[in-house]
């Protein structure tokens, strides 16, 4: 009977373990456990780095930056605009009101939130919760970049007008802007709604659908139903 890959891989798994529990001194890698851990120990840095921050004078507000959370080899990937009170105080994206909502939205998707990564557009908050300056954004830019090269998303979902702009800029307001796959860097990136935006206009059920139906649209290019 012809072995599959997985089969000759952990025979000779286990042959290697034995042989280190022996006294070989030695462990098998395979190529990509390597890689793995490459990107890893890059991301650890860069949150690092993004808590050490002072590109902007954004760093002097702070209580905590937010570099995001979740799965570092995440499908999906959702971008905000930048953190809120909750978030500065707790270094952690997405967790007030806006963020509930967000986190009730990805569940209804069948993802579990530790599956997915979520980060902002600029990681530390502005007073406020203004508007992120445009030298806020371009100080904040390299970390967003990088994050994305190093998880590579099949999918970004862009939160709101200040994400959208960054990956997909165009005319219009959102109504106009959403529901319709724009492309970073050979990535599909969907812009939809702010939950915050939804928050503050609770009652319109018809933009409830709007980001449900942007939502299905991912879920069916990730093989999601
Ligand atoms: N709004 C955002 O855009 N990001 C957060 O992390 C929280 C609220």
């Amino acid at each position: 009977m012809k072995r599959s890959a997985a089969d000759v891989w952990e025979e000779l798994r286990n042959q290697v373990d034995f042989l280190a529990e022996a006294g070989g001194g030695f462990v098998l890698r395979r190529p990509e456990d390597g890689l793995e851990a490459a990107r890893r120990k890059a991301l650890e840095g860069m949150d690092a780095q993004v808590r050490d921050c002072k590109l902007c004078a954004l760093h002097t507000l702070r209580t905590k930056a937010v570099p995001g959370e979740g799965d570092r080899s995440a499908e999906l990937m959702f971008v905000g605009e930048a953190p809120g009170r909750d978030e500065d105080l707790q270094g952690r994206p997405f967790v007030g009101r806006a963020g509930q909502l967000l986190r009730k939205i990805v569940a209804a998707m069948t993802f579990r939130e530790d599956e997915v990564f979520i980060t902002n557009v600029v990681k530390c908050r502005p007073p406020d919760n203004r508007e992120p300056f445009r030298e806020e954004i371009e100080a904040c830019a390299p970390y967003l970049e990088r994050q994305i090269e190093l998880i590579r998303p099949r999918v970004i979902v862009t939160l709101g007008k200040t994400a959208a702009d960054r990956f997909v800029p165009g005319r219009g307001g959102m109504g106009e802007r959403r529901g319709r796959f724009g492309d970073y860097r050979g990535i599909p990136v969907m812009p939809t709604f702010h939950p915050s935006y939804l928050i503050r206009n609770e009652g319109d059920r018809a933009l409830k659908r709007m980001v449900w139906e942007d939502m299905k649209q991912v879920m069916a290019l990730l093989g999601r139903k």
